[in-house]
Parts: structure tokens; C-alpha cells; sequence
């Protein structure tokens, strides 16, 4: 039925007042509410027009198109009949676009388009010695043609090797430069090589750690309405689980899922930081995630809550990186069972 064929009374909204006022707030609402007939339509009908918001707002703000789809949700049919109990999916975001994948690349979309707008040749970033951040920085940086600087921070003293593979043996592959500092050396090395650059005549563009800016962790919020649109059509979850380290997934995550008015819990596993701490750079996080869309309206703080933000800390082990038995069996686990590849620092953990 189109809205010109409604009748007047067509559709009774039942719904509590308070529900209702939000419904006069738009006519795009009032047109898609005229046709709920229940609590729950009336409910799934605010959560859409919720959700087409907060997709305009991302689609306002410029990006590279490194993300061509949304990554799958795939039901771990193995590990779930193993664990014998949840029925356990995964979002496919190692399948994501630019070198070997992985979570930093939505975020990339929006911070290395800030750099080519502010007139950048040079991407500046920093990360531990086997850092995914660096090395996707590193891969965006050689697709845009532009240059790569790298300062790779010794969290754990002594676990620098030159001629380790992984991570560290793209870092050159892909271009990028290299800098090793100790643990809290960034910000001395970030000023040094910053100026240096701009002394040899270069535009250097600084991209904070892990990319967990509020621009960054805009791409997290355009993969929660991935989220949210496979559970419109097939189902909720009862919890999403993500690791929570430099943040921008899990404050991206949580700021988009609740702008679009989806309440499914959020659950963070820290890999360095302990949980009160980590909470409250969450909670900032994501409320200048939800600024930065201008979806605040009332402000951040009524879209985001300080009990949306749920830490656990049990995981990172004797510190960050640090190799776990457990990590090991989650690895092994998932490589024998559904043939995925976790990392040993983050979702391994
Ligand atoms: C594979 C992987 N998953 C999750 C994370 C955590 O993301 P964030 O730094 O946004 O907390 C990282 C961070 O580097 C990562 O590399």
C-alpha cells in the first residue's frame, strides 16, 4: 500500500505515548509508522528510520572506497556444535579490502581521505612491532601513491627483530619507512618525524595510533548498520563480542549500533588496557563518534550510556602481545574447526 492509497485509521499505532512522540519527529517517520500495526512493528519501524539516518550522516562525510560490500556473517556451524551451547557467528572483516585484510581498513577510508584533502603526500603513523595498523596504513599509503612513515613502538622491551616476517616484513614491501622507538617514545619520535619531513619539503599527515580518532571510528559505525541490516533480516543477536584495544572498532561499533537505535550489547575484550580505564575511553569515544555525525540531538550522552560500554579485562594475560596458552587454543581452535585465521594479539585474545 502506498501512502496515497492509506486510509485514515488504517494501521492503529499501538505504542506507549512516550514512543509516539518520536514518531511526529519527521514525516519520514510518520509515513513509515502509519503502517505499524504492534509494539514491535512500531519498534522495528523507529530502529529503520533511525538507521537511514545515520547512513546519510555517514554518507555526508568523504571516504575512500576501499570497502566495496558488506564483509559476511557466517554461522561457525563446527564451533558452535563443539561448544554445544551459543550459536556462534563471525563478520568476515579479515576479508576486508587493501593488504591481508583486517579492521583498520574501514577506518582508513575516512582518514586517508582527510590526508589527500588536506593536500598530504605522506601518511605518518605509529603501532607495535608487528602492528595490523601499520601495515594497512602502509597498503593505503602505497594504492594512493602517496609516502609511508611507520614508527613502530617497542611495547615489550627486546621484541623488536628487523628480520622478523609477518607484519614487520610488509612494512617494507609496501614502502612504507620505519622508525623503532621504546614503550612511550611516540609522541618524541612523532614530532621529530614530523618535522623532519616537512623539512625535506614534504606534507606529512599524522594518523593517530590504530586510526581510533572519531573520524576513524566512523568506519566502525558503517559496519554496525551492516550489522544491523543482517539482523533485520535475519534475526538479532544476543551480544557482539569485538577486542577493544586502541578502541575505534568497539566505540564505532557501539556509536553506530545505538544511533540506529539497535540495543544489542556490546562486549569488548580489552588486549592491553585495564577495564575501567578502557570504559571510559570508549565512552568518549563513541559519544564523539555520534557528535562527529551530528546525531547527538539532545546530546551524545542520551545515544550512548555509560552501561552500553561493557570491558573485560580477563584476557589480556601477563601483557599485551604476550603469547597465552589460551590464545594458542583459540588460534588452533578456529584454523581446524572453520578454517579462519585469527592474530595472535587481537582476536586471538
Ligand atoms: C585484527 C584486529 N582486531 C581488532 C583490533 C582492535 O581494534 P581497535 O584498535 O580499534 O580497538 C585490532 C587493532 O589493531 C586488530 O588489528
Amino acid at each position: 500500500m502506498s501512502a496515497s492509497q492509506q486510509q485514515p485509521g488504517a494501521g492503529a499505532v499501538r505504542a506507549p505515548a512516550s514512543k509516539v512522540g518520536l514518531y511526529a519527529e519527521t514525516s519520514h517517520a510518520a509515513l513509515r509508522l502509519s503502517f505499524a500495526t504492534t509494539d514491535d512493528d512500531l519498534a522495528r519501524a523507529i530502529a529503520s528510520h533511525a538507521g537511514e539516518r545515520v547512513q546519510r550522516a555517514l554518507d555526508a562525510i568523504p571516504r575512500r572506497r576501499y570497502v566495496k560490500q558488506a564483509t559476511p556473517i557466517e554461522r561457525l556451524d563446527n564451533l558452535s556444535a563443539l561448544l554445544g551451547g551459543a550459536e556462534m557467528f563471525v563478520k568476515r572483516d579479515d576479508l576486508l579490502p587493501l593488504a591481508g585484510g583486517g579492521s583498520k581498513t574501514r577506518k582508513l577510508e575516512y582518514l586517508v581521505q582527510a590526508a589527500i584533502d588536506a593536500g598530504a603526500d605522506t601518511l605518518v603513523t605509529c603501532g607495535a612491532v608487528q602492528s595490523n595498523h601499520c601495515r594497512l596504513t602502509a597498503s593505503a599509503a602505497a594504492r594512493e601513491r602517496l609516502g609511508c612513515h611507520l614508527i613502530l613502538e617497542e611495547r615489550v622491551a627486546g621484541s623488536y627483530d628487523p628480520a622478523a616476517g609477518g607484519n614487520n616484513y610488509t612494512f617494507g614491501l609496501l614502502g612504507a619507512t620505519t622508525a623503532v622507538v621504546p614503550a612511550g617514545g611516540v609522541p618524541e619520535e612523532e614530532a621529530r618525524a614530523m618535522a623532519t619531513l616537512r623539512a625535506a619539503g614534504k606534507r606529512p599527515f599524522w594518523i593517530a595510533g590504530g586510526g581510533s580518532t572519531e573520524l576513524g571510528s566512523l568506519g566502525y559505525a558503517r559496519a554496525a548498520l551492516e550489522v544491523v541490516a543482517h539482523a533485520r533480516e535475519h534475526g538479532p543477536f544476543d551480544a557482539i563480542v569485538l577486542c577493544s584495544g586502541s578502541g575505534g572498532t568497539h566505540a564505532g561499533m557501539l556509536a553506530g549500533l545505538r544511533a540506529a537505535g539497535d540495543r544489542t550489547p556490546v562486549v569488548g575484550i580489552s588486549t592491553r588496557a585495564a577495564a575501567p580505564a578502557q570504559a571510559a575511553k570508549i565512552l568518549a569515544l563513541a559519544r564523539d563518534t555520534v557528535s562527529k555525525l551530528g546525531l547527538g540531538g539532545a546530546g551524545a550522552g542520551a545515544v550512548v550510556g555509560e552501561r552500553d560500554v561493557v570491558v573485560l579485562d580477563e584476557f589480556v594475560g601477563p601483557g599485551y602481545s604476550l603469547p597465552t596458552a589460551e590464545m594458542a587454543e583459540a588460534i588452533e581452535l578456529f584454523a581446524r574447526e572453520e578454517s579462519i585465521f585469527l592474530d595472535p594479539v587481537y582476536t586471538g585474545s
